[in-house]
């Protein structure tokens, strides 16, 4: 069974995609070995007790939690524009208390190594925040990345514009010199860049089919996040004026267990760490055809409706059971 750490900084979509992990989990497709909280979207403490509470709300209150290593300088300000003051729609109050003490929690990076070198080659980490726990594992660790399985990222921005400037997307603009570590440690990435994700629009109307198929406190969260975030993402123009929310981080789980619904090509991947302008932008030379340099398989065209079908389908089988 697929083995996965799930490295994430919820945030609205963070929380759909840890749903979707949750319900293939309980459908045996997955095992979740852990998940490692970073900073990103809102502060790390705030990540961790909305990932545990996230945890629990899906019955995985027992899956280890990792705190996210602190970033010095981070060149993004935080999105709690998008995400709320919480990082979860100013909702996460509305859930019982996290499980996990933030406290006491092992930091991510330490994690990280820890179950790789427990189960070499055998684990995938989806990596959907920016990756200061993944870079931070390498310096400490130098080779371990590359006792992953794959590493599956959300991030960059290849043939469209950024979301956070013109050329660089939010993961990898907000500690983009952690985005280089890694993409110049192993050649076994998978990346699913704005390119993709910004196609993937969650609307009211999919929330409202989950709760009309059944009523838990699981199906009452997941119809007042989408409504806080539709909100946000027309008031800061994520979605072009559609109605809805762009669930970026859910694509790095259906390349894994719906893979008919992307296209990849392979690349090698770089980050521009210097530029005035372009910081952070994600590019591969298009010049070159010789892959023998590669490092990652980058996804740019996806079937939406086949996407986001699935999720729904996923999310239905979670709140039943
Ligand atoms: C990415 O940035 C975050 O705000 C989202 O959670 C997603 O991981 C999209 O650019
Ligand atoms: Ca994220």
């Amino acid at each position: 069974m697929t083995k996965i750490i799930f490295d994430t900084d919820p945030g609205g979509d963070d929380t759909i995609a840890l749903l979707w992990l949750q319900s293939l989990a309980k459908q045996g497709l997955l095992e979740l070995i852990a998940v490692t909280t970073a900073e990103g979207n809102i502060n790390s403490k705030s990540t961790f007790i909305n990932a545990s509470k996230v945890l629990s709300l899906g019955g995985f209150e027992q899956v280890e939690l990792g705190r996210g290593v602190t970033v010095k300088n981070p060149q993004a300000a935080d999105a709690a524009h998008i995400h709320g003051m919480d990082g979860m729609g100013n909702i996460s109050n509305n859930l019982p208390a996290a499980k996990h003490d933030f406290d006491k929690a092992v930091y991510s990076d330490e994690l990280i190594i820890d179950k790789l070198k427990a189960y070499p080659g055998e684990i995938t980490i989806i990596a959907v925040a920016p990756l200061s726990n993944l870079a931070a594992a390498e310096t400490k660790s130098p080779g371990i990345l590359k006792k992953a399985k794959e590493i599956v990222i959300m991030g960059g921005a290849f043939k469209v514009s950024g979301n956070v400037t013109t050329h660089a997307e939010f993961n990898i603009f907000y500690n983009s010199e952690a985005a280089e570590k890694v993409f110049a440690s192993c050649n076994n990435i998978v990346v699913l860049p704005l390119d993709i994700t910004e196609k993937l629009l969650f609307t009211p109307e999919m929330a409202e089919g989950i709760v009309r198929n059944s009523q838990s406190n699981l199906t009452q969260f997941i119809s007042d996040l989408c409504n806080f975030m539709t909100e946000a993402n027309l008031r800061y123009r994520q979605t072009k004026g559609n109605k809805g929310f762009l669930v970026h981080d859910g694509a790095a789980v259906a390349y894994l267990f719906y893979p008919e619904t992307l296209l990849f090509r392979r690349a090698k991947v770089e980050i521009e760490t210097q530029g005035k302008y372009t910081l952070g932008k994600t590019f591969f030379d298009e010049r070159f055809t010789a892959k023998t340099d590669a490092n990652a398989w980058v996804a740019l065209k996806v079937d939406k409706e086949g996407l986001l079908a699935s999720l729904l389908e996923d999310l239905k089988f979670l709140c039943r059971n």
